[in-house]
């Protein structure tokens, strides 16, 4: 088959943010839209009809979970900076207490363009001023050094949040495992880590063989063994932190009252850890 315009892996990012701004009532992201291009919205066309039209809801309930979860975190003044890795274009500075600290971290497509972005905004106030860190990362170079000194000298120890959402997919378990090493080194006990994976069924669904047969047409040449899926174990496993929270799109739509209207074998099912430094 002929190959369509192809997307780059940071544009998925763009992708995010719109099916997001799609039901601001359940995501209550309300600055997603800012993102909106033409490029991306004929691209949502696509993927909607393609591989799954719950991908808007879903996308929505992940931002809801951790906004709720960071917001009462933040009122009870467990977590002063938030640390997300692979960033994207969320939004998250803006729909939190604007006491919190953020670093925002992706590679530096991402990093420059959201930089500029959120700069004239803010300026235009068009968004209200928050207190922002970005810092441009490949996770799959070697950045271990130069990142624990960029994070230690805007953190110093307050107790953080990291938040790492739809970027484990394109990750393999080498730089996975390598990130939650980090974690562990800039983390102290009681800090927290939110995490976004599939597990290792959904490949045997319907779902992800459409996403997998369009990826393939825009993204480039792609097979199965490209995208990561994680079992629940690799959380309960890690060695220094403790899993205190496990949601789905299945949990969180019963928690929200989304009603969800595909079959199991049509949904990319999404799960969703929290995870606590006990030691
Ligand atoms: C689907 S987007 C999700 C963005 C954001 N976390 C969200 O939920 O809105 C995936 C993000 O992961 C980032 N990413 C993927 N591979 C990466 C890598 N090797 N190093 C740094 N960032 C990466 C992409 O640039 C992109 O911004």
């Amino acid at each position: 088959m002929e190959k369509e315009k192809n997307i780059e892996i940071h544009e998925t990012a763009f992708l995010t943010s719109t099916l997001r701004s799609l039901n601001e009532d359940l995501s209550q992201d309300y600055f997603a839209k800012l993102w909106r291009n033409p490029k991306s919205d004929i691209w949502i066309e696509k993927y909607l009809d393609r591989v799954s039209s719950e991908e808007i809801n879903i996308h929505c309930l992940r931002n809801r979970y951790f906004l709720d979860t960071i917001k009462k975190l933040v009122d009870d003044n467990n977590v002063e900076v938030l640390i997300n890795f692979g960033c994207g274009f969320s939004m998250y500075p803006f729909l939190l207490d604007e006491r919190l600290v953020h670093i925002e971290i992706d590679k530096p497509e991402i990093i420059d363009y959201k930089k500029s972005k959120l700069t004239d905004w803010q300026n235009s106030d068009t968004l209200p001023k928050r207190n922002i860190h970005f810092i441009a990362v490949d996770f799959s170079e070697d950045y271990k050094h130069d990142l624990l000194t960029q994070i230690f000298s805007i953190k110093n120890n307050k107790p953080c949040f990291i938040l790492i959402e739809g970027v484990l997919f394109f990750l393999d378990r080498e730089e996975t495992d390598k990130l939650f090493d980090f974690f562990d080194t800039i983390q102290k006990p009681g800090d927290f880590i939110g995490s976004v994976s599939f597990q290792d069924t959904l490949k045997e669904s319907l779902a992800f063989r459409k996403l997998l047969d369009l990826l393939n047409q825009i993204v480039s040449n792609t097979k199965e063994s490209d995208y990561q899926t994680i079992e629940d174990d690799y959380y309960r496993s890690q060695p220094a932190y403790q899993l205190i929270d496990h949601q789905d799109y299945f949990s969180l739509s019963a928690k929200y009252g989304n009603v969800i209207k595909l079959n199991k074998e049509e949904i990319l099912n999404e799960n969703f850890y929290l995870l606590k430094k006990s030691n």
